[in-house]
């Protein structure tokens, strides 16, 4: 294996420093809701030849360096895949799900299918866990990136890269990363203001009319349809989809454009809580992967959460609006490039490969397969030299110590 020391330790280095900072065989969803999904979407609808092909690897969204380069390291950071709702959504769907079957009179044909033939089969100990779909999610990703990069992936580590997702999956379901970071917890977990935008959103006249077409499909008061309602019943259509690969009754529900208000609900949440809309998200994250994650000499694999993908893309200013997302201006974001079931669907992956070329070392970055120019670089495949001045204030300001101390004056 071709192994060059000290690129290997500058980027890992780099990489830890950001990084601490830092098979539809079923019936297609009409109109694809499915692409309204955000973090609850499905790895497939950002790269949809793999619907036919799950091991297909399609160059023509990579941009590499010349033939005189060659790939001399890998780092890969991925978000965990399918996984069962939480026990608060679980309870929200359950409620929601009563409801239907007690009070909607309508005679819609999904409502009949829900009373008569779907079952509430979510139970309060899924909570979170890990679905089969959400491990095969990993497997298959593992061998796409065997394919990706022959020369890193030797034979002898494809065993090696296949267990330590598994274990770094494994590892990462008992354990729920927060709270590391005080000033983080203190300014906006803790803080209900924090979120003030996506509160505002969830009560204002998009939502409410989301709530009332709701009602009115349903035939029941519209006081008994609330936002948290919407939003489970939206997760019943995303989850049965995700889990089961299912065009589930719960769908038919929301037209395309309660499909865009929900869509826009949970990009304010991410936005507010782990990217842009407060500075300590993405420097918060300094405690939250630790370095220890290597494979070989050549790879580094990293298994995380939207809750580090989203910060660390977000450290280094991808997918950043010129507008802020706000609970006001749903309709004028609607081309925005922040979209979380682009960026941060299951098993969301960022690969930083290294390149030895004649003229020294080049970086290429990829974001679900897909090679992205870094914003301020103008060359997709950069001098290694050029990111590091690019990202120099980044880099100096990582201690995580200061970043996260509260200042008590
Ligand atoms: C590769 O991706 C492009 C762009 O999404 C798509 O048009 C093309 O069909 C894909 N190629 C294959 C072989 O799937
Ligand atoms: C590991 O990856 C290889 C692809 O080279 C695949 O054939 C094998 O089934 C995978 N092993 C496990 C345990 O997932
Ligand atoms: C809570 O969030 C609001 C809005 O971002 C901010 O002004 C306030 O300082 C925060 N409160 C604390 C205790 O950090």
């Amino acid at each position: 294996m071709y192994v060059v020391k000290t690129p290997r330790h500058i980027l890992l280095s780099t990489v830890i420093c950001i990084v601490s900072y830092f098979r539809v065989t079923s019936k297609m969803l009409k109109w694809s809701i499915a692409r309204y999904f955000g973090t609850k979407g499905r790895y497939e609808e950002v790269n949809a030849y793999l619907i036919d092909d799950i091991l297909a690897i399609n160059n023509s969204l990579v941009t590499l360096p010349s033939s005189k380069c060659s790939e001399i390291h890998l780092t890969v950071i991925i978000r965990h895949g399918t996984r069962y709702p939480t026990i608060k959504n679980i309870q929200k769907m359950r409620e929601f799900y009563n409801l239907v079957v007690r009070d909607a009179t309508s005679n819609l044909n999904c409502l009949s299918e829900i009373k008569s033939q779907w079952k509430m089969w979510y139970t309060d100990d899924m909570d979170g866990r890990l679905v089969d779909k959400g491990r095969e999610d990993h497997r298959h990703l593992a061998q796409r990136l065997i394919k990706w990069f022959p020369s890193l992936l030797t034979e002898e580590n494809h065993r090696c890269v296949n267990s330590t997702i598994a274990f770094r999956e494994g590892l990462m379901e008992g354990l729920r990363i927060e709270g590391n970071c005080e000033r983080f917890v203190k300014e906006v977990e803790n803080n209900k203001s924090a979120l003030q935008e996506v509160k505002g959103f969830n009560e204002g006249p998009e939502m409410k009319r989301v709530m009332e077409k709701m009602a009115d499909r349903l035939e029941v008061p519209y006081a008994s349809i609330t936002d948290d309602s919407v939003e489970a019943g939206f997760f019943l259509c995303a989850y049965e989809f995700a889990i089961q690969e299912l065009n589930s009754p719960w769908c038919q529900l929301f037209d395309e454009v309660d499909a865009q208000v929900m869509e826009y609900a949970g990009d304010l949440k991410q936005y507010w809580k782990r990217s842009y809309g407060h500075e300590i998200n993405s420097k918060s994250i300094v405690t939250q992967i630790n370095s220890d994650g290597i494979v070989s000499e050549a790879v580094t694999v990293q298994v995380g959460h939207a809750e580090t993908l989203l910060p660390l893309l977000t450290l280094l200013d991808l997918f950043k609006d010129d507008i802020p997302l706000s609970s006001t201006n749903f309709a004028t974001q609607h081309n925005r490039i922040f979209r979380s079931g682009k960026i941060v669907p299951y098993a969301a992956n960022l690969l930083v490969v290294l390149y030895k070329c004649p003229e020294g070392i080049r970086m290429g970055v990829r974001l679900n397969e897909k090679s992205l120019t870094l914003p301020g670089l103008t060359d997709p495949v950069p001098m290694y030299e050029d990111v590091k001045k690019r990202y120099r204030a980044l880099l100096e300001g990582c201690d995580q110590e200061t970043v996260c101390k509260i200042n008590n004056s």
